[in-house]
């Protein structure tokens, strides 16, 4: 474990950054909290919205932050939801993809991050967010530069230290108990957060295939390198596109992401119709974590076999690793969040 944490993991992480995601920006010269919506009741549980204003060297970024609590009692926990549909308002939803008042209604908090106003989902203005903030905008990104998906997930830790503050503390909300979640290409980003940020003890991978958890050596099935590249330019550096078409030339693979997360809990969630994010690569990536899990006593995956395709919409759960196959395509679904709140996944 001493070298796998003083050696192997920061060279992993580092070799993420040079081949997939992109170097990560620092931390804002300094950062405000604007709760100026201040708190209101919503559905089953109070709200809260906050302004996160961060300042870089070459500019100033905010975007929304909302806190849904349950009315009564402690959250369980807290779900923080790299919402890039920048879905969710002031009024919670009920069901589906981001369902405020389910999660309240389970007992546990929603943190929703509107990963839009972090880095805009677009090619042509995805550097408008916080990118500028810390390169000038008449100037061309570093090759090596990370792009949206990089912003989200640093946005998610900017997230995180607002719950760290004791001005979230009067929310009831335990930021020793925060999920970073995300959904498909939000879940490419909340493993990318939580593999760069280890105040996560739990990372939540909602069908997020391709650079998420999908092995990325199996590029010839589902989304490829270079489909992603060309379909989305602005979510990856260019450095990442040396590997279109060439993916054996990786030095690193996605089974190791998820093994960054190690001794956090990895939840990798996939559909069994959803073939553009590969299922099945998706549950060999989470079965090769696991001996970097087993350095920490946590190797078991909770599965009965390593034989694909497991039983579909069945959990399964070890004391640091959790799998599902929905039945169903591709979504962020009642019944995934079904079993996101019905099995502690804060508990060993
Ligand atoms: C596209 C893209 C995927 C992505 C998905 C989504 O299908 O190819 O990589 O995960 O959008 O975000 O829903």
């Amino acid at each position: 474990m001493g070298q796998w944490e003083q050696q192997r993991r920061p060279e992993l992480l580092k070799s993420f950054q040079d081949n997939v995601y992109g170097t990560t920006l620092p931390a804002p010269t300094t950062t405000t909290y604007d709760e100026a919506g201040g708190d209101n009741t919503a559905g089953s549980g109070s709200a809260r919205k906050v302004t996160i204003t961060v300042t870089g060297p070459a500019g100033q970024a905010s975007f929304t932050l909302r806190l849904f609590t349950p009315t009564s009692g402690t959250p369980k926990g807290t779900f923080l939801l790299i919402d890039h549909r920048g879905s969710v308002g002031d009024t919670p939803g009920s069901g589906g993809y981001a369902p405020a008042s389910k999660i309240t209604g389970a007992g546990y908090a929603l943190a929703a991050l509107n990963a839009e106003q972090v880095a805009p989902d677009d090619p042509g203005s995805y550097r408008n967010g916080v990118i500028n903030a810390f390169y000038p905008a008449g100037q061309d990104l570093p090759a090596d530069a990370g792009r949206t998906i990089s912003a989200w997930a640093w946005g998610a830790s900017r997230a995180m230290d607002y719950l760290q503050t004791d001005a979230a503390a009067s929310t009831g909300i335990d930021p020793s108990r925060v999920a970073v979640i995300g959904h498909s290409r939000g879940g490419k980003a909340s493993l990318w957060a939580g593999a760069q940020d280890p105040r996560f003890p739990v990372v939540v991978s909602n069908d997020s295939g391709s650079t998420g958890a999908k092995l990325a050596r199996r590029d010839t099935t589902g989304e490829s390198i270079s489909a992603i590249n060309s379909g989305f330019p602005h979510w990856f550096p260019d450095t990442y596109k040396r590997y279109d078409g060439n993916a054996g030339a990786l030095p690193v693979d996605q089974h190791e992401l998820l093994a960054l997360i190690a001794p956090g809990r990895v939840v990798v969630a996939s559909a069994v119709d959803d073939a553009n994010a590969d299922p099945q690569g998706e549950f060999g990536s989470y079965l090769a974590a696991a001996p970097v899990y087993a350095l920490y006593g946590l190797g078991d995956t909770g599965l009965p076999s390593t034989t694909w395709p497991p039983a579909a919409g069945t959990s399964f759960r070890g004391p640091g690793m959790s799998y599902h196959l929905r039945p169903g395509g591709h979504g962020l679904t009642d019944a995934d969040w079904d079993i996101y709140l019905g099995s502690d996944l804060f508990q060993r």
